[in-house]
């Protein structure tokens, strides 16, 4: 029985050991980045597309706040708890004033924070680290450029956050990748910019793909649908076949709705987040929707 007992301890100290190696964060060392000239304006585009004002902003009942400043101090309501996504603006103290490049392209493609913790994928780093380095500085180029806010971050509502952070870093080891969005060769150019806006930077995936018991997305069904955020009998619907199904007359119909939304006669484009993201939709370049619609027209 002793034995036993000291074999069940040996076992639980080598999970508990593997566990904490799997779980250690592996950050990308700045030597990697290669030289590369920021574009403001490249990154204002992409900081749109995903959408990380929405999420980002300021608390509405802090009226003095500029709400077209990502300071940050709204909540966000998830089922494991309430988050308040930090300050994007370059205050030094409150904000991303003290993060170098390569803090930012850790956050934004490895998931981890300057001191080495794992961020929850309520912050959709799950996405946004298809998107390339390039691109993923010129955010933090058009993010410097910004008036610099004081604006502290509350800390998660969230029991025992260390523990779920470690845990984190496990689901990280076996549901994320940091891969860069490769182009099909065989498929033309905007139809790639398409795929590209849609897995990196608009993080459609997210809510559009349902995901299994490890919570990981179901690439089986890439895109058909799933539960829906706010819960209740509601559905995210799916973007497969939406001209088959005769959700949209063609592309161009489909770039209309991310254009004008429910405003303008079409449907399904309100709830459960799908308001701000239309939202952001109808800012972007209309060749960069026209490339979403071929994009999401072609999934059959
Ligand atoms: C769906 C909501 C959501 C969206 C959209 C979103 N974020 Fe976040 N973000 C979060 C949350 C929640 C956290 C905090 C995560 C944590 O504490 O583990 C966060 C954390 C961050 C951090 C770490 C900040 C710090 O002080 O540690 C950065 C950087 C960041 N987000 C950048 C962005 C950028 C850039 C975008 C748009 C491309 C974006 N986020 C879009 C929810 C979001
Ligand atoms: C935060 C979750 C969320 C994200 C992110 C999201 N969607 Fe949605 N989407 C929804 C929900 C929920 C609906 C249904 C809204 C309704 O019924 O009012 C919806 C509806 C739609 C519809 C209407 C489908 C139909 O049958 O008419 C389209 C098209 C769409 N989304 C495209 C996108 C694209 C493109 C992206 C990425 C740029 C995206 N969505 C990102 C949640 C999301």
């Amino acid at each position: 029985m002793k034995n036993a007992a000291w074999g069940l301890l040996v076992i639980v100290l080598i999970a508990a050991a593997a566990g904490l190696y799997i779980s250690h964060p592996r950050p990308l060392y700045p030597s990697s980045l290669t030289a590369h000239t920021p574009d403001p304006e490249n990154g204002k585009k992409l900081f749109i597309a995903g959408g990380c004002l929405s999420c980002h902003k300021p608390d509405k009942g802090n009226a003095a706040a500029d709400k077209t400043i990502p300071s940050g101090g709204h909540g966000l309501h998830t089922p494991v708890g309430t988050f308040y996504p930090p300050n994007l603006t370059p205050d030094e103290k409150t904000g991303l004033g003290g993060w170098s490049q390569a803090d930012f392209v850790n956050a934004m493609k490895r998931g981890l924070s300057p001191a080495g913790e794992h961020y929850l994928p309520a912050f959709p780093y799950t996405s946004y680290a298809a998107m390339t380095t390039g691109d993923i500085r010129d955010v933090f180029a058009y993010l410097k450029s910004l008036p610099a806010v004081a604006s502290e971050t509350r800390a998660p509502g969230i029991p025992l956050v260390w523990v779920v952070r470690r845990g984190t870093g496990l689901w990280k080891a076996v549901a994320f990748s940091d891969r860069t969005y490769q182009p099909d060769a065989a498929k033309g150019q905007s139809w790639n910019r398409g795929a590209y806006l849609v897995k990196g930077p608009g993080h459609c995936s997210e809510c559009h793909t349902p995901r299994n018991l490890l919570m990981m997305p179901d690439m089986d069904r890439y895109l058909a649908g799933g539960p829906h955020p706010e819960g209740g009998k509601d559905k995210v619907p799916s973007l497969r076949d939406l001209i088959g199904r005769k959700r949209y007359k063609d592309g161009k119909d489909l770039v209309s709705a991310f254009q004008w939304g429910e405003a303008f006669g079409y449907d399904k484009l309100s709830s459960g987040g799908m308001g701000a993201v239309q939202e952001n939709l109808s800012k972007l370049p209309e060749g960069e929707l026209a490339a979403i619609a071929e994009y999401l027209t072609s999934l059959k």
